[in-house]
């Protein structure tokens, strides 16, 4: 399907969830207010691919990305709390190591590009349609 809707009521803040479409993973998360306060506290000058929060997510709220690492391609894993590649909340890639923040921007390579932020609007405040 060249588009799909997706409900966002189920999905719980601070939670995050897989989807597919166009037959790639997407991760949609439900941002807390912690990590929307924390979007201020990032110097731009630190980021490989500068992006300000405002242009990651169409609602700070929100955070949807395609879960495909821009280095060649593995699907990133959530990153923990104290993982050792850096606190940055986000994923982390098993094949090479690059690490993603908490809105999908590559902090450590060998990525060169953040997390792609697919076309996507709300339908409604918790409906929203990719493509
Ligand atoms: Fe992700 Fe290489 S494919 S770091």
């Amino acid at each position: 399907l060249a588009s799909a809707e997706f409900d966002l009521a189920p999905i719980e803040p601070g939670q995050r969830i897989t989807v597919l479409w166009r037959g790639r993973p997407v991760f949609i998360v439900r941002r807390t207010a912690g990590q929307i306060a924390g979007d201020q506290t990032v110097d731009m000058s630190a980021l490989l691919d500068p992006e300000p929060a405002t242009a990651r997510s169409l609602k700070p709220e929100w955070l949807v990305v395609v879960g495909v690492c821009t280095h060649l391609g593995c699907i990133p894993l959530g990153q923990k709390t104290g993982d050792p590649r850096g606190d940055y909340g986000g994923w982390f890639c098993p094949c090479h190591g690059s690490v993603y923040d908490a809105l999908g921007r590559v902090r450590r390579g060998p990525a060169p590009k953040n997390l792609v932020v697919p076309p996507y609007s709300f339908l409604t405040p918790e409906r929203i349609r990719i493509g």
